[in-house]
């Protein structure tokens, strides 16, 4: 049995004695290698309504593992990942939000279809909660599928801190499955006493490079995970990166997933066989994975975008025999959400977007808001390294207005030298040219990774009125300018 491997990611961005080696702390201190992780979904009622209180405050997380020093976060209800909210389709939920930090904040329900004053863009669709404030959040959740809730104020620090955690929706009728894992998956960038790295907050260097990445890597807020299973189990496993910006790949060594959804949406099931399954920080994959190895048999779940793979989470089979004498039917395509449509490309309205700035990229000038046209220099100074069409940070003019149904496709061009993960607010997209050659019938996502010198045409079909934002979900990049909105009249 190969024990769990502790992490450190290369951050490359801190001095060699502040970098954190959890390999260091663990020699001679006989860590635990993980903690059971499975917990039974606890089926919420059927009642069409359903009530929670959610409170954002400071707590202290485990997230180096057992007898190693304790981190001080800011989680919703006090843990990070914040607690799994759990609906099912169609209800109506009502979430009484309460601030405890120190700091405005406000709760942004990512790639679920709320109404626009519900959707949490502190400074956009509501005044942040201050401190000891309150907001009831209420909306009814239409689409089944994996989402996740975070910060959405200064969220390049408050995501950092912890505040995020998974959302799922259960389909009307679930997928017969034996176990439903959820996993949050993340990185912190920590000092060696165990406490967040604040030093590196607001690192505009950094912000025009990759973003802020951390050093230490968890699954849902600890070095890894143990997944009891029993020879012939069918697991459902929900994957989030919750990273602010970095994107992560996982590989199944030894299990043959399918792919079922990707940002909550269904797929038709594919396998993924070698292939890793990558996440872009905000997108979630759902995998359906057959426990066919003998019992008593472990398997590895591996994050593998580093050098060296890391082995974050077991698939523990229990030495019993099966507990059913025929194998499952192969998982069927999970039931379509009702999306407000296929886009409609013939007369649909097109915009460009223009990604400048960063590091080794160009950037002629940008004006912040209705200001006047600044160099780099000057932009930097004032927070600000990265523009959309010309504009650094949030424009007083949307990208583009739009009445509710019609079909609109952003042709984003990345001209720049990094990746970005392109996030819409309140809808979901399809990729409908790459490069220059039309894509059919892509995937549904609310999140898509543009690389270097990509161009990515998405198109969706405008939903409910409001302002939408559309930005880069590595969270420095939003910061550092790439916001911009759509608005739907
Ligand atoms: Cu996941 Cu604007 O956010
Ligand atoms: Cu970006």
């Amino acid at each position: 049995m190969r024990m769990s491997v502790p992490y450190m990611i290369g951050s490359g961005t801190l001095g060699e004695g502040a970098a954190m080696k959890r390999r260091d702390f663990l020699i001679g201190l006989g860590a635990a290698a993980g903690t059971p992780l499975f917990v039974a979904p606890v089926r919420p009622a059927l009642a069409s309504r359903q009530m929670r209180d959610l409170t954002a405050r400071p707590g202290m997380a485990g997230l180096l593992g057992d007898g190693l020093p304790q981190t001080p976060i800011w989680g919703y209800d006090g843990v990070a990942p914040g607690p799994v909210l759990r609906f099912r389709q169609g209800q109506d939920v009502v979430i009484a939000f309460r601030n405890a930090l120190d700091q405005p904040t406000s709760v942004h329900w990512h790639g679920l279809r709320v109404p626009n004053a519900m959707d949490g863009v502190a400074g956009v669709t509501q005044e942040p909660v201050p401190p000891q404030g309150s907001f009831e959040y209420r909306f009814r959740v239409e689409d089944a599928g994996t989402f996740w809730y975070h910060a959405h104020n200064r969220s390049w620090e408050q995501v950092a801190r912890g505040l995020a955690g998974m959302l799922v929706v259960e389909e009307a009728v679930p997928p017969a499955v034996d176990h439903d894992v959820a996993m949050v998956l993340d990185d912190w960038r920590l000092e060696n006493s165990g406490k967040i790295h604040e030093a590196s907050f607001g690192s505009i260097g950094e912000w025009a490079h990759g973003g802020r990445l951390g050093n230490i890597f968890t699954v849902n807020g600890g070095p890894a995970a143990e997944i009891p299973v029993r020879a012939g189990d069918r697991v459902r496993l929900r994957l989030l990166n919750s990273a602010n910006a970095r994107i992560l790949s996982v590989r199944f060594p030894g299990h043959a997933p399918l792919l079922v959804a990707l940002d909550g949406q269904p797929v038709d099931p594919r396998p993924l066989g070698e292939e890793a399954v990558t996440l872009a920080p905000g997108q979630r994959a759902d995998l359906m994975i057959d426990m066919t190895l003998a019992p008593g048999a472990s398997a590895a779940i591996e994050e593998v975008s580093t050098r060296e793979p890391y082995r974050f989470a077991t698939f523990r089979y229990s030495p019993d025999p099966p507990q059913r004498t025929a194998p499952l039917d192969p998982p069927a395509r999970l039931p379509d959400n009702p999306l407000p449509g296929e886009p409609v490309l013939d007369g649909a309205l097109r915009v460009p977007l223009r990604m400048e700035g960063g590091a080794m990229g160009r950037m002629p000038g940008a004006r912040i808001g209705d200001g006047p046209t600044m160099g780099m220099r000057e932009l930097a100074a004032a927070g600000k390294v990265w523009a959309f069409n010309g504009v650094a940070g949030m424009p007083t003019e949307p990208l583009v207005s739009v009445k509710s149904g019609r079909t609109v496709v952003v042709d984003i061009e990345n001209d720049n030298a990094w990746p970005h993960a392109m996030h819409l607010h309140g809808h979901h997209f399809r990729v409908v040219a790459r490069n220059g050659n039309a894509v059919a019938r892509s995937d549904w996502r609310d999140t898509e990774l543009v690389h270097r010198g990509e161009r990515v045409s998405i198109a969706f079909v405008a939903g409910g009125p409001g302002k939408w934002l559309l930005h880069c979900h590595m969270l420095e990049h939003h910061a550092g300018g790439m916001v911009t909105w759509v608005e739907v009249v």
